[in-house]
């Protein structure tokens, strides 16, 4: 967490105070450091360097905000995309169509005809009847679009059975077993340039051996399909790789999977693509509250602070460990859980935790949240999106707005016919 360090007592992103950011800008707010992303994203790079040609793509949906794209494609990332929205996201933080990829088990028409005519650098084929649907719309077009189909593998990800994506009984992809009679036939379709496969079995994968079963089920099949007869120029071995939000945690790191990557795919004659999430953000964010309460409790008190569920929904969602640590720590611990305002006893995220000793009006922070923290956030409870800062040495700058319920009120509509109705 070296991004994020005590100066003077008081944790700093970088060379600003978090005091100073939450003085500003309010809270509860994310706070990014810009070197963190770097460093990640060349930390990614560098344990790839073995690997001569590849593409890296960050998976827009960890962490679309502009600013955070715009610095990822300065560090030569392209885009793994789910949606016309991500997309348009990418496209405005400078990132080039050309070097997206357009994941998704859903993609609509509408998408995937924006897409084409953005001339997004390739499809990901989720099932035979998108490729066919595919090909004409691009014919249509006079195109011929890049595509992939994605297999599953049908192996464990050995995660949170939520971000499990590669086993049979998941929606995702076609299975390995029909994939190779599902490749012959888009092979053949006039719309289409059907150039390889891609897989991605889940998140938060921590055990690179079942990265290497998936990896090596991938390497049989291409060495099928090139038996017989189809050219195999691109392979997308998607995210996965899981960062330790815990400090007791250990993760492998990027070189030991590059190495392991390197090993796998020796001879595989391909442009290898990548699409880590995860592992670039989470560590470059914190989200920044304030306690409101520190109320008596039945087992130990609840610090009730500013940032709820809506904002951070990963605990309520997946049970998700973040650290939670005071922003002028005295050298005092206490037993407590922390909860967010929200009516719900699932907006929690500690249960009878040792923190850090806090009390009424103090600031805290939760680590490890710049993958999957504002991109999932809602207004649930009718409380503001919350608004985000991008940290650089000594700069920072909101690079997301707060967006207060007033606004939220402005998209919504009394119908003329149900105020005449009402009752005198
Ligand atoms: N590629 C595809 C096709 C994906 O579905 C995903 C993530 C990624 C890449 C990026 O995976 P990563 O490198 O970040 O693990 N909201 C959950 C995580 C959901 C991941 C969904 N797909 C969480 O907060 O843990």
């Amino acid at each position: 967490m070296r991004f994020f360090h005590d100066q003077s007592g008081i944790l700093h992103a970088e060379n600003v105070s978090l005091a100073e950011v939450a003085q500003d800008v309010g809270t509860p707010v994310y706070v990014y450091s810009a070197g963190a992303l770097r460093a990640a994203a060349r930390e990614f790079r560098a344990g790839l360097h073995g690997i001569a040609r590849k593409h890296i793509a960050f998976a827009v949906k960890a962490n679309p905000n502009v600013a955070v794209l715009h610095l990822l494609g300065n560090e030569g990332f392209g885009a793994d995309i789910v949606s016309d929205g991500e997309m348009r996201q990418a496209l405005a933080g400078g990132m080039r169509a050309e070097d997206m990829m357009f994941s998704g088990v859903g993609k609509t028409d509408g998408e995937m005809i924006a897409a084409l005519d953005a001339g997004v650098g390739q499809f990901n084929l989720e099932l035979e009847a998108e490729g066919v649907l595919l090909s004409s719309l691009a014919q249509a077009r006079g195109k011929r679009a890049c595509a992939v189909l994605r297999i599953n593998p049908d192996v464990a990800a050995g995660t949170h059975p939520k971000i499990s994506a590669g086993r049979s009984a998941n929606k995702f992809g076609v299975p390995v077993g029909e994939a190779g009679a599902v490749y012959r036939r888009l092979a053949q379709l006039p719309g289409l340039d059907l150039r390889g496969i891609a897989l991605h079995i889940g998140s938060q994968i921590g055990d690179l051996a079942l990265l290497e079963d998936a990896y090596r089920a991938a390497g049989a099949f291409v060495r099928a399909l090139r038996a017989e007869g189809h050219s195999v120029t691109h392979v997308d071995l998607g995210g996965g790789l899981g960062v330790a939000y815990h400090s007791a945690e250990h993760f492998p790191a990027p070189a030991a999977y590059g190495a392991m990557v390197q090993r796998v795919t020796r001879d595989w004659d391909v442009t290898l693509m990548f699409e880590p999430g995860r592992l670039i953000a989470a560590a470059a964010g914190v989200l920044l509250t304030r306690v409101i309460w520190v109320k008596p409790g039945a087992e130990c008190p609840h610090v009730i602070v500013d940032a709820a569920m809506n904002d951070l929904a990963r605990p309520a969602l997946y049970d998700a460990y973040h650290h939670f640590a005071a922003v002028r720590p005295t050298r005092h611990q206490f037993g407590a859980n922390v909860a967010g305002p929200v009516c719900e006893s699932g907006d929690t995220f500690a249960k009878a935790r040792s923190i850090d000793a806090v009390t009424r009006g103090d600031l805290a922070v939760f680590h490890t949240v710049g993958a999957y923290g504002a991109s999932m956030a809602s207004t649930y409870n009718s409380r503001a999106l919350v608004p985000e800062v991008l940290v650089d040495g000594d700069r920072y700058s909101v690079v997301a707005d707060r967006v207060e319920q007033g606004q939220a009120l402005l998209r919504q509509h009394l119908p003329n016919w149900l105020v005449e109705h009402a009752p005198a």
